[in-house]
């Protein structure tokens, strides 16, 4: 087996375990999706069919149907089977396990597809990206979200650290990122809800980073997740907005924002020419 056949079947074997423990719907996903999809609002979705390519246990799917969308999701990993259980009963929600590379899927069947959190943890970011365009309808949007490589500092630390943990199996690995989570919760996003308890959220809010600011509103189970994600997945690549906005242009997309996050991503919205 080759390297790029490894990395795949880790990676499917890291986010399988990954969703299918953490899988935890909590009411600050909602506002979470709408940061990731920004400037695209809640008002897109009603009537429009949409592919959420790299589904993970379904969050982002969740609030895409109930604001109107009927919806597929895929993932290649176990995950699915987390997002079975998140999207049970749901009329217009369908999931199929696959490889985002070789979706089964009639060309043109979308009005818009997106990839949030998932495409810098392939092994060729930029060719899954391409790979999804065939699916969208002309005219159709597309948005993705990628990690952003503006924090080059703290990037090169968790790579130095991810050369160790990503070796790990997921059921140890599960116990260092309860370590890692714990320090970081306990260090800066426990003192920020006790103090914004104390003093309210106006005197606070331009001291905090963004990323203190986001885990405040999860509970400390998200941050573990995240930290188990942030270690052991096997690839992850960083983009900033100029290389975002050449993926739109090679691959012929119109109407192309691209924006940071402020947190730790940026995204891009493009459309498919008519
Ligand atoms: C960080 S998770 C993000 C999941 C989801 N988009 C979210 O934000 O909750 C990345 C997901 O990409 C999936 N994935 C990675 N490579 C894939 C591939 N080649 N085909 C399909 N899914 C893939 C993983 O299984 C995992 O569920």
């Amino acid at each position: 087996m080759d390297k790029t056949q490894q990395l795949r079947q880790a990676t499917q074997r890291n986010f399988g375990y990954q969703w299918t423990h953490f899988a935890d719907m909590v009411g600050a996903n909602r506002e979470h999706f709408f940061t990731y999809i920004y400037p695209i609002d809640d008002t897109f979705f009603e009537g429009k069919f949409g592919l959420d390519a790299a589904c993970g246990f379904g969050r982002h799917l969740y609030y895409a149907h109930e604001c109107g969308a009927r919806m597929v999701g895929v993932d290649f990993s176990d995950a699915i089977f987390a997002a079975k259980g998140i999207l049970k009963g749901k009329d217009g929600a369908s999931l199929v396990k696959g490889d985002l590379y070789r979706l089964p899927f009639r060309h043109e069947s979308f009005d818009f597809i997106y990839c949030l959190g998932a495409l810098h943890h392939l092994s060729d970011p930029e060719g899954g990206f391409q790979s999804l365009l065939p699916y969208l309808k002309r005219g159709g949007a597309v948005f993705v979200w990628v990690y952003s490589k503006r924090r080059w500092l703290l990037n090169a630390i968790l790579e130095a650290v991810r050369a160790v943990t990503t070796k790990l199996p997921p059921g140890l690995l599960r116990y260092i990122a309860l370590l890692f989570a714990a320090a970081d919760y306990g260090l800066f996003t426990a003192p920020y809800r006790f103090l914004k308890s104390l003093l309210g959220q106006v005197r606070l809010r331009p001291w905090a980073p963004p990323r203190i600011r986001l885990y405040a509103k999860f509970p400390f189970r998200v941050c573990h997740a995240d930290w188990f994600d942030r270690l052991g997945a096997p690839i992850r690549f960083y983009y900033d907005e100029q290389d975002l906005a050449e993926w739109a242009s090679r691959a012929g997309l119109k109407d192309v924002q691209t924006s940071e996050t402020g947190a730790y991503g940026c995204r891009l919205l493009a459309y498919k020419p008519s």
